[in-house]
């Protein structure tokens, strides 16, 4: 009989390759995550994945620092009729990444639709934010509206989706107060607004 002490206990298939070198590589094994548009019965997960964003996250994805009172009001009053709010799951269907495209409040089709999303740190730097970005220039050209995103001038990922999709990115006015960069705006050439 072999006692427990002399059996040799070896990882599980997940873990040795999760604690690999290619641990990196892993989600490229994997099926594509699912993107797909969000309703009101997922605010609790909304809400978690904003929530589980850091402060210079929020700061980034919002233009100021915001608390947990209010990321959690902003996912209250997430309106799903008028704007298109979706995100992408991992395999184990944990949202990742999500987006909200928000049109003018009065259906002014004139105006242009606005985009913010967020990826969790974890999921980053494998194309998600640019996946958003594309669903997001595809709702919005549909619709007919030009698409604008605010952003801070340090945001080196979101300037590299913007850039990467041929767009330029123009200043949309002076730094509203001292200490925090200018936002900046993207607007589709040739579109409305
Ligand atoms: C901005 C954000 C959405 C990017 O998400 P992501 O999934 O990591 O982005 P992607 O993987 O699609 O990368 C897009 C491009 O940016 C580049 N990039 C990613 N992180 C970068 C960084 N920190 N610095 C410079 N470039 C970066 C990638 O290399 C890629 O360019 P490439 O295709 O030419 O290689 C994510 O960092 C985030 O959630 N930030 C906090 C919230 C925020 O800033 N929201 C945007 C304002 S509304």
């Amino acid at each position: 009989m072999i006692s427990a002490q002399n059996q040799t206990t070896w990882p599980s298939a997940d873990s040795f390759l999760r604690t690999s070198p290619f641990a990196k590589y892993l989600h490229l094994a994997s099926p594509p995550p699912l993107l797909r548009s969000m309703g009101r019965s997922e605010r609790d997960c909304i809400a978690r994945h904003l929530l589980d964003l850091d402060t210079h996250d929020r700061y980034l994805r919002f233009g100021y620092l915001v608390s947990d009172d209010q990321l959690q009001r902003y996912v209250d009053n997430l309106d799903f009729e008028r704007d298109e709010v979706f995100g992408i799951y991992d395999r184990r269907l944990e949202l990742i990444a999500m987006a909200q495209l928000a049109f003018a409040p009065d259906g002014n089709h004139d105006s242009c639709a606005e985009l913010g999303l967020s990826v969790a740190k974890r999921a980053r730097g494998r194309g998600y934010g640019a996946r958003l970005f594309a669903r997001a220039a595809i709702v919005a050209r549909n619709e007919g509206v030009g698409l604008v995103i605010h952003m801070l001038s340090e945001n080196a990922a979101m300037l590299k989706i913007v850039s990467n999709a041929g767009a330029s990115v123009v200043r949309s006015g002076p730094a509203p107060r001292p200490g925090l960069v200018s936002p900046w705006s993207w607007r589709r050439p040739g579109t409305r607004g």
